[in-house]
């Protein structure tokens, strides 16, 4: 299998990098793609230096198959064409394409053949918040179909970027050393903060990264009659994405019925027992690939279930997604 990795030394695509080292994917020939910025430089894959070559519009990716593409929604835009054009197929990490009615949106455990045979060669990676939220939902929609959900997320770092994440170090070097904290990425000092706001407002009131979950969450689960309200902030975490989730369904289900549901799906690992004080959490999820529901109750506000969700979001929300979206298509063609 050829692979090339666009953005291949982001956040994203060192992860994909480190995914693929794994051996997930029988990979003959690897091909790493970044700006002007990063072109020439190498990066280390199983035992080799890889270039990074600059992505123009002379670039060919004639005899590649698979292109895990991470370097932003103007870049996949500006190249879909120059991607595509050989036959490569494309998985793209950004929001450019994902609400296109021919671009499957697909998370592999829930509409894996939504990938299959896609009209444009273009495979959208959701959101990453949408992914877990939707891995840890759908167990629960297969007793009894999802109605309603409120999401309340505490985001990390490196959901903006690996100078994201370098910003939020610096902050906390530059508060400790006495200075005036640089505030460049996010809408304001992350350090000893949280930010309840993620990408542009929208008309509505909420955010476009709210408005993502809404949207995606039907797609992906083929259920229009969803429907999620989102208040996505952003925390001082490094890595891994947290969840504070209430749902709905159109029968109770019992706590009981939930913790077997999660503890049984794939994706899913199930940290539950307070007593113990087991509940997930972004410092020990980072780095591993499940989706980890934990603090599983009855509301005692309403009919339905409240959970806690965490998952490196680099990984199942980006990265490892975008593998095994290829695995699956390897798998059934
Ligand atoms: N971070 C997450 O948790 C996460 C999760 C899901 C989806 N995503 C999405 O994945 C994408 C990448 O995010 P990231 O967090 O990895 O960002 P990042 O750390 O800022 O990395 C962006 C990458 O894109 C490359 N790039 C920028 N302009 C380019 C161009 N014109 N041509 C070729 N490469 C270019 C950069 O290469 P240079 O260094 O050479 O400039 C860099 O490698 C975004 O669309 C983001 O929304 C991110």
């Amino acid at each position: 299998m050829n692979i090339a990795i666009v953005g291949a030394g982001g956040a994203v695509g060192r992860e994909i990098i480190d995914v693929l080292e794994g051996g997930s994917l029988p990979v003959d020939n690897l091909r790493l793609f970044g700006s002007a910025r990063s072109a020439g430089t190498f990066l280390p894959f199983r035992g080799q230096n890889i270039v990074i070559e600059e992505l123009t519009r002379e670039s060919s990716f004639a005899g590649v198959d698979y292109a895990l593409v991470s370097a932003g929604a103007s870049v996949s835009r500006d190249f879909a064409d120059v991607i595509t054009r050989h036959g490569t197929v494309m998985v793209d990490n950004s929001s450019a394409f994902r609400m296109d009615a021919d671009v499957p949106l697909v998370v592999p455990e829930i509409n894996g053949d939504d990938a299959l045979g896609a009209p444009r060669r273009i495979i959208a990676n959701p959101n990453c918040t949408t992914i877990q939220m939707v891995v840890a939902l759908n167990p629960l929609h297969r007793i009894s179909p999802v109605r309603r959900v409120h999401v309340s997320t505490y985001q990390a770092a490196s959901g903006a970027g690996s100078r994201a994440m370098d910003e939020l170090v610096q902050q906390h070097a530059d508060i400790s050393a006495g200075k005036t904290p640089v505030v460049e990425r996010f809408a304001h000092q992350l350090a000893y903060n949280v930010i309840p706001h993620i990408d542009v407002f929208t008309d509505n009131g909420y955010t476009r990264e709210e408005m993502k979950m809404y949207h995606e969450t039907k797609k992906i689960m083929h259920a229009p009659d969803i429907e999620v309200s989102a208040t996505c902030v952003r925390v001082p975490v490094m890595r891994a994405h947290s969840e504070a989730i209430w749902v709905e369904t159109e029968c109770p289900i019992s706590v009981d019925e939930a913790r077997k549901a999660f503890a049984a799906a794939p994706g899913v690992v199930l940290v539950d027992d307070p007593a113990a004080l087991a509940y997930p959490m972004p410092l020990k999820a980072a780095g591993s690939d499940p989706v980890y529901v934990g603090r599983v109750r009855r509301d005692l506000a309403g009919p339905g279930l409240s959970f806690w969700t965490v998952s490196d979001q680099l990984r199942k929300g980006a990265a490892l997604n975008a593998v095994q979206i290829v695995q699956y298509i390897a798998a059934h063609s």
